[in-house]
C-alpha cells in the first residue's frame, strides 16, 4: 500500500505527518539522560546546519568522523518514522553518550523526561516568510507530506497552523518562553548566516566545551552551505528517492535570507504581515527577513 502523500494526523491537536504520528506511541518509552543535548526547531529553520555544527564540535572538528553516517543517524530524530528506514527510537539504541537529539515537536508533544532531566536545548528560529517558502519546496520533494497544493493555498495553511507540526507562531514563542525556566540557547538562522563563527562560539560556551580558533574556523568552513550541499552525509541524498526526490527540489536548496521575495506577491505579503502582527503581538522576538 502506498501511504505517501497521506493526510496529516492530529495528535493532541497538533497536525503531524502520518508516520510521525504513528511514532508518538513508541516515543513514550524514551528516557532522557542528563548529558543529552536537544536540537529543537520548527521545520526548515536550520536544523541540519546546527546538527552538523554540533557533531563537528563533539568530534573535536574531525571531518572524517563526521562522515561516518548520514546526519539522521548521527543526530537521532526522535519522532522520525518512514518506510524502509530505522525509526528515531531505533537509531537511539545504537547512539553512544553524550547524545545529540533532534526534534521539531511543539512543547505539548515533547517527551516529559527531557524537561524533567533539564536537558540542554539549542533552539534555532528562522523568519516565518523564509520558513514557509522552504517548507513549501520541502513538501513538494519529501513525499511523506500531503500534496502542498498551490503556493497560495499552502501559504494559507501555514498561517492557519494546518501544516505538519502546526503553528510556527506558537512554536517560536513557546520555546522562547521555556528559556525562562529551562536551559535553552535560542539562536536565529539569520545570525548564523551573518556570523557563523560568533554563533559557534555561543554554542561552545553553552555546551561547556572549548576548541582552538583553528578548529572553530575549520568547523565554519565545513558547515557552510556550499560544503554541506555537496556532502552526502549532510545533504539527505542517501534517503531513497521514493521518500525525498531531489530532482523536484534539493534539500540543500538555497540557504539564504530573503528568498521569500521570489514567491510572495504584494497582496500575499500584506495579508501575511497583518496576520503576523496579530499572532506575534506582545512577543518580544524580533526576526530579520531582509
Ligand atoms: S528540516 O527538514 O526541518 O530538518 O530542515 P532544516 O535543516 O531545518 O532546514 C533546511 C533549510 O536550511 C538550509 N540550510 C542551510 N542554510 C545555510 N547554511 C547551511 N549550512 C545550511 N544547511 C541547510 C537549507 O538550504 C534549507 O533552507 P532553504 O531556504 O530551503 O534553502
Amino acid at each position: 500500500q502506498d501511504t505517501s502523500r497521506a493526510p496529516l494526523e492530529y495528535v493532541k491537536g497538533v497536525p503531524l505527518v502520518k508516520y510521525f504520528a504513528e511514532a508518538m506511541g513508541p516515543l513514550q518509552s524514551f528516557r532522557a539522560r542528563p548529558d543529552d543535548l536537544l536540537i529543537s526547531t520548527y521545520p526548515k529553520s536550520g536544523t541540519t546546519w546546527v546538527s552538523e555544527i554540533l557533531d563537528m564540535i563533539y568530534q573535536g572538528g574531525d571531518l572524517e568522523k563526521c562522515r561516518r553516517a548520514p546526519v539522521i543517524m548521527r543526530v537521532p530524530f526522535l519522532e522520525f518514522k518512514a518506510p524502509g528506514l530505522p525509526t528515531g527510537m531505533e537509531v537511539l539504541r545504537d547512539t553512544p553518550n553524550p547524545r545529540l537529539l533532534k526534534t521539531h515537536l511543539p512543547l505539548a508533544l515533547v517527551p516529559q523526561s527531557l524537561l524533567d532531566q533539564k536537558v540542554k536545548v539549542i533552539y534555532v528560529a528562522r523568519n516565518a516568510k523564509d520558513v514557509v517558502v522552504s517548507y513549501y519546496h520541502f513538501y513538494r520533494m519529501a513525499k511523506v507530506h500531503p500534496d502542498p497544493g498551490t503556493w497560495d493555498s499552502f501559504l494559507e495553511k501555514f498561517m492557519a497552523g494546518e501544516v505538519s507540526y502546526g503553528s510556527w507562531y506558537q512554536h517560536v514563542q513557546e520555546w522562547w518562553e521555556l528559556s525562562r525556566t529551562h536551559p535553552v540557547l535560542y539562536l536565529f538562522y539569520e545570525d548564523m548566516l551573518e556570523n557563523p563563527k560568533r554563533e559557534i562560539q555561543k554554542i561552545l560556551e553553552f555546551v561547556g566545551r572549548s576548541l582552538s580558533e583553528e578548529t572553530v574556523d575549520h568547523i565554519v568552513k565545513h558547515t557552510s552551505f556550499k560544503e554541506m550541499k555537496k556532502n552526502p552525509m549532510a545533504n539527505y541524498s542517501t534517503i531513497p528517492t521514493e521518500l525525498m526526490d531531489h530532482n523536484i527540489s534539493a534539500f540543500m536548496r538555497k540557504g539564504i535570507m530573503g528568498d521569500w521575495k521570489t514567491m510572495f506577491t504584494v497582496a500575499q505579503n500584506e495579508r501575511f504581515d497583518a496576520d503576523y502582527a496579530e499572532k506575534m503581538a506582545g512577543c518580544n522576538l524580533n526576526f530579520r527577513s531582509e
